[in-house]
């Protein structure tokens, strides 16, 4: 592994000046050049097929990104993930989201200890309370049925388990409504909460710290809720209330009972834990059989990444690919835009695995680099988006990379519908890369005060990855395709993707402001003039 500065490596060299060479190459003269491009460059494993022809590279550009992998040595970070390395070095934790997917009877050792029992344990516990809250066999403290199950988590806690909910509602049980309540903000809670009965409502606390000052405080909001709703019994918690989390200590101290709990480990990253027992909600909702096809799908992509070469890796492209927008092209943002409405949150869950892993600017030897990070990523599912932002992506001043991801099949086949949005995704990404000339315009007897307005650059990428139909193995492909393109960007930029300290000063002032805002008296305020200000008109206001 290389221990130079990422700026001062060969292939970070040869790509600066390449970049010179290529960037004013438009994708028109690209694809003119080999009619086989749009076959050429693209890639496909495990069923997710990649095209990446239309993004703003020669054959050239590739190898060099290839050869700034190998110089970068992410075969050895590669591998020393999947070993079970502390390679977390700011917390000295192995990063392991891999194990929780490994099969029975792999062996992956973290502390003189295999971990992939315990992985297999906690799963035939979840699959055991799924069925018998699935079946009805679980009753609440009045011995109804559960109907309801919430969900209370934030960040990782909440956005998997949300987005894989949605992704895979199809699949989902429809006799039980799920809820999930992250935010702080009261309105979370009783919007979740309206018109139902806590005797048949089902609380998940879902925090792997168990400490989170916004699950905690829904979590005590839930407690009173139930309590208050069923007499006042204490003895309710233990049917309205299980626990998934790390710290036990804690979660007997809420006042729910252990055997009630479902634990993870360290070595699971707050945002790769959908597939831990945080995906509780997600196993319930959808049975013990679709969550392991969800695990399946996660290992296929894991062997993927782990054994093919980096020229047909289709998380490497991908990783390699948002390295040379964000740091040769300049790009800030990355649009995730999916043609399919079960994966609309996917956006804002791959917001806090991408942005919340690589958004650092600190090296893993403690220096600070001097090229750019982790993009900005955003989206929303076609074509909502069509009629909203893309105006900005065809025709404004920004570069930015958009990935397309489109289904051949639909879970609800009616009409035309689904060739029509597939035909919008293929349609928009066309455009994009080719754009129409003022030639063009002009060809089609425009005014010619707005040829200017109706002329289309072209050369925006794309990458576009097409899947056969959203299950839950597909879903499990996807989001190990998308975990392991954020570790190749995070290898090759030497950033550690698996810490998050970047959260902690904001959650400690608020720790201070609290009582600033709660307290009778008129505080005595030390911050600096806005925030003084703004303290003191919202307790006016408040009054
Ligand atoms: O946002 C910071 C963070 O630590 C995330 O990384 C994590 O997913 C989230 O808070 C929730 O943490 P916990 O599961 O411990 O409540």
């Amino acid at each position: 592994m290389s221990t130079k500065p990422l700026t001062d490596s060969p292939a970070w060299k040869a790509l600066q000046s390449h970049h010179s060479e290529v960037a004013g190459l438009h994708l028109r003269e690209l694809f003119a050049a080999d009619p086989g491009r749009g076959d050429n460059l693209t890639a496909e494993a495990c069923g997710i097929f990649l095209d990446y022809s239309k993004n703003r590279v020669t054959d050239k550009t590739l190898e060099l990104l290839l050869r700034l992998a190998e110089e970068r040595g992410l075969r050895e970070r590669i591998d020393a993930m999947f070993r079970g390395d502390k390679i977390n070095i700011t917390e000295n934790r192995a990063v392991l989201h891999t194990a929780l997917r490994a099969p029975r009877g792999q062996k992956i050792v973290v502390d003189g200890e295999d971990v992939v029992p315990a992985v297999h344990e906690v799963l035939d516990k979840m699959a055991s309370f799924a069925d018998r809250i699935r079946s009805g066999q679980w009753l609440g403290h009045t011995g109804k049925k559960i109907r309801n199950v919430i969900n209370i988590g934030i960040g990782g806690s909440d956005l998997g388990p949300v987005m894989a909910y949605e992704a895979l509602k199809f699949y989902s049980d429809r006799a039980l409504r799920f809820e999930f309540v992250s935010n702080v903000d009261s309105d979370d809670f009783a919007e979740a909460v309206h018109g139902l009965d806590p005797a048949e409502t089902l609380f998940v606390i879902s925090s792997k710290t168990f400490t989170t000052l916004e699950t905690m405080t829904n979590a005590h909001t839930a407690r009173e809720w139930v309590l208050r709703g069923l007499g006042g019994d204490e003895s309710a918690i233990a049917k309205h209330f299980v626990a998934v989390s790390t710290n036990a200590e804690k979660v007997r101290e809420f006042g729910i009972d252990t055997a009630n709990m479902f634990g993870f480990w360290d070595w699971v990253g707050g945002r790769y834990s959908m597939d831990s027992a945080i995906g509780l909600s997600t196993m319930v909702a959808v049975g013990p059989a679709n969550f392991r096809a969800l695990l399946d799908g996660f290992r296929e992509m894991d062997e993927h990444f782990r054994t093919a070469p980096f020229g047909q890796n289709l998380p490497v492209i991908m990783g390699l690919l948002a390295v040379w927008y964000g740091d040769f092209f300049d790009a800030q943002t990355v649009a995730v835009l999916p043609y399919e409405q079960y994966l609309k949150r996917f956006p804002a869950y791959l917001q806090q695995l991408t942005m919340e892993s690589n958004g650092k600017s600190i090296t893993l030897d403690g220096q600070h680099v001097d090229y750019n990070t982790g993009a900005i990523y955003w989206g929303e599912p076609g074509t909502n988006g069509q009629h909203s932002f893309y105006q900005l992506i065809h025709q404004g001043t920004h570069l930015i990379p958009c990935d397309f991801i489109g289904f051949a099949k639909t879970l609800n086949p009616i009409g035309r519908h689904h060739d029509i949005l597939m035909a919008n995704m293929f349609a928009q990404a066309e455009a994009l890369a080719f754009g129409k000339t003022a030639e063009e315009v002009r060809a089609e007897g425009t005014r010619e005060d707005l040829v200017p307005h109706r002329v289309f650059e072209g050369n925006r990428p794309s990458n576009t990855i097409l899947a056969e139909v959203v299950d839950p193995k597909t879903l499990g492909k996807l989001v190990a395709l998308y975990e392991h393109s954020v570790f190749t960007q995070g290898a090759i930029w030497n950033i550690n993707p698996f810490d998050q300290w970047g959260v902690e000063l904001g959650k400690v002032l608020a720790q201070r402001i609290i009582p600033e805002l709660e307290s009778r008296e008129v505080p005595t305020l030390n911050h600096d003039s806005s925030t003084n200000a703004l303290i003191t008109r919202y307790r006016r206001m408040n009054q």
